[in-house]
């Protein structure tokens, strides 16, 4: 978990315009495909910089009240900067509860946030107690087996030149289960078990091209807690060696070469009657 903290707190001022505003695209997708409504009281669960807090809290209007939770005060530093009066924002350490009573919301969101948590299942279980019978849930997730060539032969890279020869030993942020849930069918299932009816998937494919070694290490390390744990601590010279491999592994991938896709899988459901 320190290392999620590290890197949403380091990396909490670039986090909006990160690969070309990334993250506010998906945010501004999510927040087309659950329609909050004036009134509607919600929370958004790992909530970052804001991107769907502040832009929901807008949309219920002052007789809505959006609740934003994280970990990182980074993150909630640069939420709480541009909130309107209708958002509250709570740095919590969210493990398998959510501290609110039964039926509190009408609409519960987790913007890219439900792979990071260490129970996701007992979480959306939770969001369907804290949701009112006929509550909405939504969620963005990021759907892993639609990495390109260039973003497998870079971890490769990395597992190589890095884990195994780096004296520390960084651990990955989450399981391969938890890599999991962006597949439509496994997060489809998971909402039904977890009490939520009729879930419905669509997709987003997003993404941006680099041009070197260097520019790309300077991406990459933006993507999650694992690769900048790594990355963030090179020196320029170590940097400089990594980006001379990173460069001939793309040299053998053609149009493929420094090719880096996130596809989202977004997800809606109602929750179902008690
Ligand atoms: C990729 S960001 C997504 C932020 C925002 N929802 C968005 O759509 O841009 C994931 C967020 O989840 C938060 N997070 C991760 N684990 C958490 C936990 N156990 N409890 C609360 N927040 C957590 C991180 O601090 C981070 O801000």
């Amino acid at each position: 978990m320190d290392t999620t903290v590290a890197f949403f707190d380091s990396f909490a001022a670039e986090y909006d315009s990160w690969a070309d505003g990334l993250h506010q695209r998906v945010a501004n997708r999510l927040v087309e495909l659950v329609r909050p409504l004036p009134g509607e009281r919600v929370l958004d669960v790992g909530c970052g910089t804001g991107l769907l807090s502040n832009r929901i809290a807008e949309l219920v209007g002052p007789s809505g009240l959006v609740t934003g939770l994280d970990l990182s005060m980074g993150m909630l530093e640069v939420a709480h900067a541009a909130a309107p009066a209708n958002a509250a924002y709570q740095l919590i350490q969210l493990e398998d509860r959510l501290p609110f009573p039964d039926a509190s919301f009408d609409l519960v969101t987790f913007g890219d946030s439900l792979p990071y948590l260490s129970e996701p299942f007992a979480m959306l279980e939770q969001a369907r107690r804290v949701l009112r019978p006929g509550g909405r849930i939504g969620l963005s997730l990021r759907q892993r087996s639609m990495a390109t060539a260039a973003q497998r032969a870079f971890y490769r890279v990395l597992d190589e030149e890095l884990t195994e020869a780096h004296p520390l030993v960084v651990p990955r942020f989450h399981s391969e289960d938890h890599g999991k849930l962006g597949e439509p069918d496994v997060i489809r299932e998971l909402l039904e078990y977890a009490g939520f009816r009729a879930p419905v998937t669509t997709q987003l494919l997003t993404g941006v091209r680099m041009t070197s070694g260097l520019d790309w290490i300077e991406l990459l390390q933006g993507v999650g807690p694992w690769p900048h744990a790594l990355l963030s601590t090179l020196g320029p010279d170590l940097r400089r060696q990594l980006a001379a491999v990173v460069e001939r592994e793309m040299e053998t991938l053609d149009d493929d070469a420094y090719r880096y896709h996130e596809a989202f899988v977004f997800v809606t459901a109602t929750a179902e009657d008690w």
